[in-house]
């Protein structure tokens, strides 16, 4: 079997590479990690060769695994989509990471779906604090639309703290939308990692901080901790992907501990 892994270039952390090259190693598995930049994209009928790799024309893989992160742009989208039109499963699909990097689009997608999500709004700073109030409470988390590592995630626990940052980040003019929600005080520095791959839950970690931060982020020092897959989690999990139909996609998605337990 043939799979290629699509990384990103810039990434310094080689852990999961690193273990997939291990396991495809031990598996017999033909693995190649694969920069977007290497790969040129010819549309045409003729569809078997639309895809060359470093200058050549190269059979396609039998998979394609896309690990190119939150950031992932335009280019490593437009090469998954071509894999996809070549019937090549990608995983997770195109489709996926535009949900996956969007952390707004991805919370209207779970409540579409009925799952429990802490109540998220979208604004931009200053925002009325007021309104906040309102329709989120305080305490609230802000976040950027787009990121990962827990980087731009930021607890108010205030008004006042809540109208001091809204002056900050209009001093600063930056003018993208960020997201004001819920905080979950009752998984305070843990969360649940809840990994669906082809509408099946495949596993779930749960990730708990260690230094007292009300994030569980494993790459700020937090650690992660095998999880059971209950069945109150495989219906969450199945009212999520059959409402969708998402299948072949992998999800991961934000669980209310308290819901699952
Ligand atoms: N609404 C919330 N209430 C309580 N804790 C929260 C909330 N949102 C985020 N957190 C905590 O902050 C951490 C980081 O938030 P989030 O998952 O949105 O960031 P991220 O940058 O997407 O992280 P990752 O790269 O792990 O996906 C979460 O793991 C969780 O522990
Ligand atoms: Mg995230």
């Amino acid at each position: 079997m043939k799979t290629w892994m699509l990384a990103n270039r810039k990434t310094k952390e080689t852990y999961e590479r690193d273990r997939f090259f291990e396991e495809a190693d031990e598996l017999g598995i033909d693995f190649t990690v694969v920069y977007a930049d290497e790969v040129d994209l010819i549309v045409s009928r003729d569809d078997r060769r639309s895809i060359r790799y470093q200058n050549e024309i190269v059979s396609l893989p039998d998979v394609l695994l896309a690990r190119t992160g939150s950031a992932t742009g335009n280019y490593n989208l437009s090469v998954l989509r071509q894999f996809e039109r070549l019937n090549v499963p990608t995983l997770p699909n195109s489709d996926a990471i535009i949900a996956a990097k969007d952390k707004m689009y991805a919370n209207q997608i779970l409540a579409q779906a009925g799952l429990p999500i802490p109540k998220t709004m979208l604004t931009r700073f200053p925002s009325n604090s007021d309104l906040v109030e309102k329709q989120v409470g305080f305490p609230c988390v802000v976040k950027v639309v787009t990121g990962s590592h827990g980087a731009g995630v930021y607890l108010c626990e205030d008004k006042k703290q809540f109208n001091d940052l809204s002056e900050l980040i209009s001093a600063l003019d930056f003018k993208n939308s960020m997201i004001v929600q819920e905080y979950v005080q009752f998984s305070e520095g843990r969360d649940l990692r809840v990994i669906v791959i082809g509408g099946r839950v495949a596993g779930a970690m749960l990730r708990q901080s260690t230094d007292g931060s009300f994030k569980a982020n494993i790459s700020r020092g937090g650690k992660g901790l095998a999880y059971d897959v209950d069945e109150k989690m495989e219906q969450e999990k199945t009212r999520n992907t059959k409402s969708k139909q998402r299948r072949k996609r992998i999800t991961r998605f934000f669980c209310n501990l308290k819901d699952l337990q």
